[in-house]
């Protein structure tokens, strides 16, 4: 039978000590010597006093420094992001001398049944450029004048004492306008006749507005109406603001960089709670503990705990099996600090040793991410091309230990290759996980972007292409790396990865 029990953050061994040396929970603390540079300081008496609809520097200083709006983030800074998608979007050469409405709509609250509602996860797009946590709020930015200035306007429920009493506090209109630094705010029951009203006496003109998969669907119908009329063409400002979003800001990697070394030490901690007999289940709940405890609001995803052959399953996460000794564990896991995600996987042994031939593969793949992260160093190579090289590295190795056969043709080795490792071997990180989603793959890399770097190969027990002492099992090793301009900085360096390092931690916590 199994038995749930507490895992202490206490730990046994000398090698996690020292890993985990700084509390958890003193990972904002860890980073405070980076300050925010000088001339973008805002002073904190812009941020209004009062209770809200989301944490301030004054009522959450633990959480938030003086003068900035959401954790590390100034006022200015939202600001500025808004000026340049303007900018942007308003020097496209078709749209030039038409009035530009630019409406980028917050998500709504998603209901698990009834009146239950899940965590509010905020639209990453409406965060991005207002800090602002609301639930069905909208942004709006309208520039009547190529030269002129833009006036933006903020949606937000206004104050209700019923509403409050279920839901918490809102920030109101009134406080709105200064918290997020914008001309006006106006409570989201009037967007709908504020827009009709708009677009029917600005033409021409061009609503910028995320027609498909719209991140409030309960807006759209109105939107559509005001698009309807005469003279407004309909244009999608997503890809303008993901081209943005793909290069991080200071702030921005200060903030990723607490992520990934929070996710770090939760997975160090992890692999310190294994043992044979442990459940998947518990060791789920050892990287939530760890990551929540250590300053990130949630896991960014549901994690990938899979022992034994369950690893070939690319996105398990029933995480429902117990861990036996001869297993390998391969986790997938990353978390949430203020909207800001690491995505981290590690693969080591149950029994805390590495069998002749689990350690075969799993050099193998290490060796090829290790090199990948080097090509990145030495050559910046779009994430597809690394891709390409992947599959060439992987069918290399595999060949060299006599797992793919010899007698292939570059082209067949990289298609084999391909099968054992079908997915992606990187994506952009940040507000999401799989982030700005719309810039393409093969865009040159480029200083600020935080890319993750994961080979991986996966053997189902009945390939009987493969030598049986390989087959059934799945590792994947996942780090996040960070492109500046003088090298690569691996965020999630102090995540063991070593074949050493992993042998002498797993297993070492006491329960
Ligand atoms: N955890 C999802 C991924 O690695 O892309
Ligand atoms: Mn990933
Ligand atoms: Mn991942």
């Amino acid at each position: 039978m199994y038995h749930i029990r507490m895992v202490p953050l206490r730990l046994g061994s000398r090698i996690v000590t020292k890993l985990m040396r700084r509390s958890l929970c003193e990972t904002r603390a860890r980073y405070s010597a980076v300050d925010t540079p000088p001339d973008v300081k805002v002073k904190a008496s812009v941020i209004p006093k009062g209770i809200f609809g989301q944490p301030t520097c004054h009522t959450h200083p633990h959480l938030i420094a003086e003068g900035h709006l959401t954790c590390g983030i100034t006022p200015h800074e939202f600001k500025e992001r808004r000026d340049r998608l303007v900018e942007k979007l308003t020097s496209v050469p078709n749209h030039a001398h038409k009035t530009h409405v630019i409406v980028i709509p917050a998500a709504r609250k998603q209901f698990m049944s009834d009146k239950i509602p899940y965590v509010f996860r905020q639209n990453s797009d409406f965060f991005y450029l207002t800090g602002c946590m609301e639930p069905a709020a909208v942004l709006v930015m309208v520039k009547y004048e190529p030269d002129s200035f833009y006036k933006t306007t903020l949606f937000v429920h206004e104050k209700d004492s019923h509403a409050e009493l279920w839901e918490g506090p809102r920030t109101g209109c009134s406080a709105a306008a200064r918290l997020f630094s914008v001309d006006e705010a106006r409570p989201v029951e009037n967007f709908s006749s504020f827009l009709h009203r708009l677009t029917a006496t600005s033409k021409p003109a061009v609503v910028w507005y995320q027609n498909e998969e719209p991140p409030n669907p309960d807006l759209h119908d109105t939107i559509q109406f005001s698009l309807k009329q005469a003279h407004i063409s309909l244009d999608d400002p997503q890809l303008a603001l993901h081209q943005m979003r793909v290069i991080k800001s200071p702030a921005e990697i200060q903030l990723l960089k607490e992520a990934c070394y929070i996710g770090s030490q939760s997975v160090n901690l992890a692999m310190a709670c294994t043992k044979p007999g442990t459940s998947e289940h518990a060791i789920s709940s050892v990287l939530e503990y760890a990551a929540r405890c250590g300053g990130a609001q949630h896991a960014a995803f549901p994690p990938v705990v899979a022992g034994g052959t369950r690893a070939t399953h690319i996105h398990y996460v029933a995480n429902d099996q117990i861990l036996n000794d001869g297993d390998m564990l391969l986790v997938d896991s990353g978390c949430q600090r203020w909207l800001y995600n690491s995505d981290i996987s590690r693969t080591w042994p149950v029994s805390g040793t590495f069998s002749k031939h689990h350690r075969i593969l799993y050099e193998l793949v290490l060796s090829v991410q290790k090199r990948l992260i080097e090509l990145l160093n030495e050559q910046r190579p779009a994430l597809d091309t690394l891709f390409d090289h992947m599959c060439r590295l992987l069918g290399t190795h595999l060949q060299q230990e006599g797992i793919f056969p010899k007698n292939l043709d570059n082209q067949e080795l990289i298609g084999k290759a391909y099968r054992v490792c079908p997915h992606h071997v990187s994506h952009y990180l940040g507000l999401d996980v799989h982030d700005a989603p719309l810039v393409r793959r093969r865009t040159p890399i480029a200083s600020g972007m935080l890319v993750t770097v994961e080979p991986g190969i996966y053997i189902r027990p009945d390939d009987e292409s493969i030598p049986p002492e390989f087959r059934g099992v799945g590792i994947r090793v996942e780090d996040d790396v960070l492109i500046t301009d003088k090298g690569v900085e691996v965020l999630t360096e102090s995540c063991v990865k070593e074949v050493r390092d992993i042998e002498a931690i797993v297993g070492t916590q006491a329960t």
